[in-house]
């Protein structure tokens, strides 16, 4: 029989296992207990990442045929319902003939939920099981992207202290020092591409590779996309890139992250340039703004941004600021779109004494 007690430290102990599996990357960190009726645990399982068999299927794995009927699969999130690279969990656990499922959060996603309903159809129920906070906590990110059904969008720019990203002649490299660079190069490593618009790679001829090291390891390399109608030329630095180049037009924002979702792409950092930048912020796009600040003056008609649509003050786009660093002599500032605050009250027509 499965008491409150034994379900509770089931899915404590699914939580756990699920953090084996890698942080980041397309696919959520999901841990499974299977238990018998007299709820003694007969097998555990976890997702190990994209393309590896789901927590539910690896903790199957582990029984002979017809151990798991008449048994309760714990789940940290609600068994998929989707043959992607792995089957879908929901047939496999009625394929095994459990008696019950439960699960601590639901699946958002559009093409993998409703496991929980095909379970149901098949006889067997399945419910929302405890722990649901901390199981929301342990997935956040995954979640939030899934919700979203887009990837997360980082907007990155280095710029001088009066606010240009470049010279008047167009040249960029470098406003900031190796510590901010070093920096950006982390960044790029952990998310799963870097876009620039074609204007940076005819002015910059970027290479878009993550260089460092982290932990003695090198960094992993995103994918690059270039977002633009011109070509990159054939003897562009991206072309030697280890991963392949993936280009898009960039005339419907939406419709492109849709395609580098559908990719597995979950996170993508935009390095600009000015026009590209300023239109993922002006279509909301921008979950994260990340800005390294160099103590010097430029000055000229290179803006770091460009139009953002904001004709009137009250347009502007508000953020907070969530994080604030040295590297260096720099200064790197992370931002996000603030909550909508209430409106201010009219501002007054008179002038305010004293004021300029
Ligand atoms: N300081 C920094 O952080 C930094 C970073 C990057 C670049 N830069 C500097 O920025 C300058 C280049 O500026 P830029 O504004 O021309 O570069 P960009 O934003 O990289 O490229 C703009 C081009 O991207 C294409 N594009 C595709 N979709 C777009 C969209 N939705 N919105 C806007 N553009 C889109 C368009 O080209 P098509 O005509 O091909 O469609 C557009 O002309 C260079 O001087 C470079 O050195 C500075």
């Amino acid at each position: 029989m499965i008491t409150p007690d034994i379900l509770d430290a089931a899915m404590a102990r699914a939580l756990d296992i699920a953090t084996r599996g890698p942080e980041g990357g397309p696919n959520p960190r999901v841990g499974c207990v299977i238990l018998s009726p007299d709820g003694h645990t007969l097998a555990e399982g976890w997702h190990r990442g994209a393309g590896t068999a789901h927590a539910e299927v690896d903790a199957l794995s582990h029984l002979a045929p017809g151990e798991a009927r008449g048994a309760t699969a714990v789940v940290t999130l609600e068994p998929c319902n989707h043959t992607g690279r792995t089957g879908p969990c929901a047939q496999a656990l009625i394929a095994a003939g459990v008696a019950e499922v439960y699960f601590a959060v639901p699946d958002p996603g559009a093409v993998s939920s409703h496991g929980a309903q095909t379970l149901i159809d098949a006889g067997i129920p399945a419910q929302l099981g405890p722990r649901r906070e901390e199981a929301e906590e342990l997935l956040a990110d995954w979640l939030r992207e899934a919700r979203r059904g887009r990837p997360t969008v980082t907007v990155k720019w280095a710029t001088s202290l009066d606010g240009r990203a470049a010279a008047a002649d167009g040249t960029s490299q470098w406003i900031t020092g190796p510590d901010a660079r070093a920096d950006v190069h982390l960044e790029r490593s952990r998310h799963d591409a870097i876009a620039v618009g074609t204007g940076t790679v005819l002015a910059d001829d970027p290479a878009l590779t993550a260089r460092g090291e982290e932990n003695g390891a090198p960094l992993s390399q995103p994918v690059p996309v270039v977002f633009g109608h011109r070509e990159v030329p054939a003897d562009a630095a991206l072309r030697r890139h280890p991963r392949e180049l993936i280009t898009l037009s960039g005339d419907d924002l939406a419709a492109d992250l849709e395609k580098l979702w559908k990719l597995g792409i979950r996170s993508v950092f935009v390095e600009g340039g000015p026009s590209l930048a300023s239109s993922f912020i002006r279509a909301g796009f921008a979950d994260r703004i990340l800005v390294y600040i160099a103590p010097t003056l430029i000055g000229g008609p290179k803006l770091a941004l460009t139009d953002l649509g904001v004709g009137t003050i009250t347009d502007q786009h508000r953020l907070s600021i969530t994080d604030v660093r040295h590297l260096g002599s720099d200064l790197r500032l992370t931002a996000e779109p603030a909550p909508p605050q209430p409106q201010d009250p009219t501002p007054s027509t008179q002038p305010t004494p004293g004021a300029n």
